[in-house]
């Protein structure tokens, strides 16, 4: 039991308060959006009808423009003017810290309102939106995946803690542990992409990063471990759709990151907007309580995502907003975030008989076992820190570099200092796109357009560029031709990604395309710098490459990031967390397929029979893919013992798997070595690879390391469609390499 310390004062609270009081602390509202309504919340909370603020306007409201000064600040920033413009801000923010979109007095006033004024004094507990970074903005949750770094994601989630607790922020919506296999779905940017495996330790980083060593801790946030359940498999990639999930799916694929949360002790839960099989997860009792709190053993609150009680409606399963209450309430969503159906209707619902008053208790208890936790019965107002900013920006300078991806060079990369550059494409002097979809509070003045950045390493005599980014004019092809390189800034808008916006074509747009063919056409190396938030299929734009850095859409430092891997500062070592397909048709392409009967698909599109009559339909880039300005060599695979007894496996005897590592090339540099493992005869289909552990060694060049793996019961089994956990006996292929193809392996018997 987790938070039993705390029974005592909340038994107390519950006796005490009245229904009215009750329900207030399942009822979340969004933040005033005036001085009226502020003062009308004050009321409501000295009556105790409120028990939580969400530092929002609207339920998409990362996703969104900025009111205010969006137009300088996210247009293209242009050279000239707009520099110096940015450097005078600049300047000026260094001076006065941060701006801040945050009303931190006023949520210290609310706060006084309910600590002082309210009947039983509970303090009120603000979540925001705090996805992958506050004012430093790390890079995007799919390419800290792809940075396969555990240590310096959870540091940079420490950092980003700091930065909103000291704004008064207790609570973040964040990590989201989606799982997807559609890169058209627009919120593959916020998740950790397509593996159980690397969702749980992303999952992991993120909520020890968020809640310290002690959630009382006054830098510490609350996590919130999202969206539970199934969001990700939304049909089509369209957002809000409807899934199909079956339940042995839902406990070996969709669950697996979530069961990892729960042990790293994440506060709360959001439960999802879609329906799983014609079931709302809000109203499915399965999911958030017989298998969450029953399975699972979670013991902090659910949350629903936004209005999303109300949707009940929509979806057709409750006839009112009395009954979206009243369901929601019995399959065990504790708050409801914003619509009010609960603050409206739970007092008639109890009055009448129709919702135990216990099932209302029980959710008070929930959400004050996490005020307690987080200390907000002590420590409820934010007082004003300072955070080591220089720090902070430092460290996502280091997580941008390690997520980057380099998926081709042709002997074109590292360039060296005395080269001279064009520089050219749409995303050259872009900023607000590099910082990603769902950051509410960046600092346009700390994010370098790539131009600056590459002013920054190289001087401004070694870079060409052209006031037509395109290449569809002269003047570019001129400026190309002068040129050693072409350095291309390519990708897509920050807007292309994120809440409801998906796509039904993830190819490079036309003009982008055309850019890359011109440019091919001069016979110069040409490379391309992606910024993205979604892997875009690759046909017929990788084979006119010369080189491909992935950049994502990596935060506030990525366009410094890009140019200490394009000169060769830092080695490259990220690998793609998410299979990049050819082509959008392709998809779902995801690594952790399992066996047809008729081989249609060998492994993964390996055109055995082809898939389709026209075209190659293996990835353009495979699961957990990547290059380095070196080269790595693997040795054989050991087992210590290749013979395992069951017996001694579930009484937890763990084995050992071991596999050299040798740096053949001339760099020292990080390779992500990981272990699959393949279950090659069950009871059950098991897919022919499944990530299950994986190392980031810094190997030096000319040297070898000696890495090993355990392994045990825990690894090698699955769960049945009851959510049983089976390891059965047969024998295992355990493969070690730098991606998911790789055939580097060793069997084991389990016996
Ligand atoms: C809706 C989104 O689905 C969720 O992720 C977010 O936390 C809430 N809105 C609150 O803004």
């Amino acid at each position: 039991m987790r938070y039993q310390e705390f029974d005592e004062q909340i038994d107390g609270l519950l006796a005490a308060m009245t229904l009215r009081e009750k329900i207030g602390q399942l009822n979340q509202i969004p933040e005033p959006k005036t001085p009226e309504q502020a003062e009308a919340y004050k009321e409501r909370i000295r009556r105790g009808e409120i028990g939580s603020i969400i530092l929002a306007s609207s339920a998409t409201a990362g996703n969104e423009k900025r009111k205010k000064g969006a137009a300088q600040e996210d247009s293209q920033q242009k050279k000239g003017a707009a520099q110096e413009d940015s450097q005078q801000k600049k300047n000026a923010a260094q001076e006065d810290g941060w701006q801040s979109n945050i009303n931190t007095a006023l949520c210290n006033e609310l706060q006084r309102a309910a600590m002082e004024e309210s009947p039983r004094h509970i303090p009120l507990i603000f979540g925001r939106d705090v996805i992958h970074g506050h004012h430093t903005v790390y890079p995007i949750p799919l390419a800290c995946a792809a940075s396969f770094n555990e240590e310096l994601v959870e540091k940079c989630y420490r950092n980003i803690a700091r930065e909103a607790a000291a704004e008064g922020v207790h609570w973040a919506f964040a990590p989201m542990l989606d799982l997807s296999r559609d890169p058209r779905w627009g919120r593959v940017i916020e998740g950790p992409g397509e593996d159980p495996y690397v969702a749980k330790v992303m999952g992991r980083a993120c909520i020890r990063g968020f809640q310290g060593e002690d959630l009382k801790d006054p830098d510490s946030l609350a996590a919130c471990a999202k969206h539970y359940i199934g969001y990700g498999a939304s049909e089509g990639g369209r957002d809000y759709h409807r899934t199909e999930i079956a339940d042995y799916s839902l406990y070996n694929y969709y669950l697996p990151a979530f069961r990892a949360a729960v042990e790293a002790g994440a506060a709360t839960v959001m439960s999802s907007f879609n329906d799983i099989s014609g079931q709302p997860v809000t109203s499915g009792r399965k999911y958030l309580t017989d298998i969450l709190r029953g399975q699972l053993g979670f013991e902090g609150f659910v949350v629903s995502d936004w209005a999303a009680v109300q949707m009940l409606m929509r979806f057709g399963v409750a006839g009112d907003r009395a009954d979206c209450a009243r369901l929601a309430l019995h399959a065990g969503v504790d708050m409801d975030m914003v619509d009010g159906c609960y603050g409206e209707n739970l007092e008639a619902l109890v009055n009448s008989g129709q919702v135990p008053e216990e099932e209302l208790d029980n959710a008070v208890r929930r959400i004050l076992r996490i005020k307690f936790a987080k200390g907000l019965f002590d420590r409820p107002y934010c007082e004003p820190r300072r955070v080591d900013r220089a720090g902070h920006l430092a460290d996502a300078r280091a997580l941008a570099a390690e997520s980057m991806v380099l998926l081709k060079n042709e002997g074109v990369l590292p360039l060296k200092k005395d080269v001279t550059v064009a520089l050219l494409g749409p995303f050259v002097h872009e900023k607000r796109s590099l910082l990603g979809s769902w950051t509410l509070d960046y600092q346009i003045e700390d994010t370098a357009s790539l131009l600056e950045a590459m002013e920054e390493k190289l001087g401004r005599e070694h870079i060409l560029f052209s006031a037509d980014e395109t290449g569809l004019y002269d003047d570019s092809v001129h400026t190309a031709a002068k040129a050693d390189v072409v350095l291309l800034a390519l990708g897509e808008s920050w807007e292309a990604t994120g809440e409801r916006r998906c796509l039904s074509d993830i190819s490079l747009s036309p003009s982008q395309q055309a850019l890359i063919h011109r440019m091919k056409a001069l016979g110069k190396k040409v490379v391309g710098i992606f910024f993205c938030g979604r892997p875009l299929a690759m046909e017929g734009v990788a084979e006119q490459l010369d080189a491909i850095l992935y950049a994502w859409h990596s935060g506030t430092k990525t366009a410094e990031a890009v140019c200490d891997i394009l000169f060769g500062d830092v080695v490259p070592s990220g690998k793609t967390a998410m299979t990049f397909p050819r082509r959008t048709g392709h998809i779902p392409l995801y690594y952790n397929v399992t066996s047809s009967g008729n081989f249609v698909n060998g492994y993964y599109g390996e055109e055995i029979f082809p898939c389709y009559l026209d075209s190659v339909a293996s990835p353009a880039y495979p699961f957990g893919y990547g290059l380095s300005y070196t080269t790595f060599a693997y040795g054989p695979v050991t087992a210590e013992k290749t013979r395992l007894s069951l017996q001694e496996l579930e009484a937890g005897k763990r084995f050992r798997i071991a596999v050299t590592v040798e740096n053949t090339g001339d760099y020292d540099g990080k390779e992500v070595v990981q272990l699959y493992i393949h279950d090659r005869t069950a009871s059950r289909m098991r897919p022919l690879r499944e990530l299950k552990a994986f190392q980031k060694p810094l190997i030096r060049r000319g040297e070898a390391a000696r890495l090993r793996f355990e392994l045990g019961y825990a690894d090698l089994g699955f769960y049945t469609e009851q959510g049983e956990y089976l390891v059965e006996p047969g024998s295992f292929d355990i493969y070690v390499g730098g991606n998911c193809l790789a055939d580097n392996r060793i069997r084991i018997e389990v016996l």
